[in-house]
């Protein structure tokens, strides 16, 4: 069985997040290590897709080899930061399927509202890896995974970068059939929501908006 909580602490990996996290480190070179880290990342959660044998000839003799079996998996961003995330995984993963997933907060409720889903059928026969840097209070997370589940998925993980113990006990509640998969279990939220120590807005950082 996969463990809820999957804590990636390859040194490379955490390298580049220290990297990330420095407030001087530039777009540019905050895009690229999050491209490298996104890599390691999804060699990570794509460890238990299932595999099949294809026989095959080599230069010096036939051979039953190892191939992916199955449907192509879906990777879902969760707009707009996890886009930074996708980039990377897509490089690895090119024949993957993508949706997207757009929530923005009610002011009011302060709940998750929907502005925009596009997801690949027959989301039932496939991984669907949903993709955000920060899993900060768990909101956006719990909404997107639970309008994925409407739309047929059932094996679902979710990757980020860093995740605050606030967020993964929401998921675990919420979902606690989605392993979580995260490069850091930082300390705490703050009052407005930021994950500390964290890396500040992961969309502004990667597309230097501000
Ligand atoms: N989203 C971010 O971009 N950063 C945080 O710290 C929390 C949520």
């Amino acid at each position: 069985m996969t463990a809820h909580l999957t804590h990636v602490t390859h040194p490379l990996v955490q390298h580049k997040l220290t990297l990330m996290r420095q407030k001087d480190t530039s777009t540019a070179v905050f895009r690229q290590l999050l491209r490298e880290i996104s890599m390691l990342l999804a060699y990570e959660v794509t460890r238990e897709l299932p595999i099949m044998t294809r026989n095959i000839e080599t230069p010096l003799q036939e051979m039953d080899a190892p191939v992916l079996a199955g449907k192509k998996l879906v990777l879902v961003s969760i707009l707009r930061a996890g886009n930074g995330l996708l980039d990377g995984i897509l490089e690895l993963i090119p024949s993957a399927r993508v949706g997207f997933v757009g929530l923005y907060r009610d002011e009011k409720t302060l709940q998750p509202v929907q502005y925009y889903f596009k997801v690949p059928p027959h989301l039932e026969d496939r991984m669907v890896i949903v993709v955000d840097p920060m899993l900060a209070t768990g909101n956006s997370s719990v909404a997107a995974i639970d309008l994925l589940k409407k739309a047929g998925a059932t094996k679902i993980r979710f990757l980020c970068l860093l995740a605050a113990p606030e967020g993964i006990a929401r998921m675990k509640e919420a979902h606690p059939d989605v392993p979580i998969i995260t490069a850091a279990i930082d300390e705490k939220l703050n009052e407005k929501g930021y994950i500390v120590p964290g890396l500040g807005d992961a969309g502004d950082r990667m597309f230097g908006t501000r």
